[in-house]
């Protein structure tokens, strides 16, 4: 499979995807409170989508059931909305993809559960940094591998690892594309970046061990093997001219 490189009419399809994923992850926003379950979240996320003449990439795919991925405190990723009710100092991550007219998007950010502690509010700050010094990397002409490469420097220099078990994806037209991006790679490695791709950057840094291990019971929930906290943030991203847009990034944070 080649890297797909978008049209302006594709682009425009996969901006509004990617804005009204965003805009999902805003809505939540004020339903982050100690007692709410995560299956309460996924059903707000689910009817907003809905409302907005869009569709969860999720639901479906490859049997995943749910419209989100809602992943507390040990959990990596692709977390499955349950019965769990958020606690006072969790911290929790939600990855939404929306598909709009056919397009696709894909965001997620961590959310604070009350009053965290500083050891959490730092994984999370580092984790953020990451993803905007990747996204420094996101130009024409340079190597994909640079992305992975700033990650790996950021969350070691902070004494965190990166999980290499999930990768960034190229995404748009589909929910996974070409390339794969990773977040640790070699320096001037793997393909060139070129106007017009998309794909998302979506480092998973964790505070001890990088390893992960699946939920046994419902198959997808990934957890860290030590049980320390992992963090994660995720943009669309596009390749421009000169550069790139964050095209999930709708509170303009870079
Ligand atoms: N949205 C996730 C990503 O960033 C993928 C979730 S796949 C699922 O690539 F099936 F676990 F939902
Ligand atoms: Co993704
Ligand atoms: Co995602």
């Amino acid at each position: 499979m080649a890297i797909i490189i978008k049209s302006a009419e594709q682009i425009e399809g996969i901006r509004k995807s990617s804005r009204l994923a965003a805009e999902t992850l805003k809505y939540l926003e004020e339903f982050i409170k100690p007692g709410i379950k995560t299956i309460e979240l996924d059903k707000l996320a689910d009817d907003f989508l809905q409302k907005h003449g869009a569709v969860a990439a999720t639901k479906g795919y490859k049997g995943y059931k749910h419209a989100t991925c809602i992943s507390p405190n040990d959990v990596v990723c692709h977390g499955v909305p349950n019965e769990y009710s958020l606690r006072f100092g969790d911290i929790v991550n939600i990855d939404v993809t929306a598909i709009v007219n056919g397009y696709y998007g894909d965001t997620c950010r961590m959310y604070e559960v009350g009053e965290v502690n500083d050891y959490a509010k730092k994984l999370m700050k580092v984790t953020n940094e990451c993803l905007h010094l990747a996204m420094k990397e996101c130009y024409p002409g340079n190597y994909l591998g640079n992305i992975g490469y700033a990650i790996n420097e950021h969350a070691v220099k902070h004494g965190y690892s990166v999980v290499y078990e999930f990768c960034g994806h190229g995404v748009g037209l589909k929910f996974h594309e070409d390339p794969q991006v990773e977040h640790k790679a070699k320096k001037n490695s793997g393909p060139l970046l070129r106007e017009g791709m998309t794909f998302t950057i979506e480092p998973m840094i964790n505070a001890g061990k990088p390893k992960c291990k699946v939920d046994r019971k419902d198959g997808w929930t990934a957890r860290t093997i030590d049980g320390k906290l992992s963090a994660q943030y995720e943009h669309t991203i596009l390749i421009t001219k000169n550069g790139f847009e964050a095209l999930t990034d709708i509170n303009g944070d870079y």
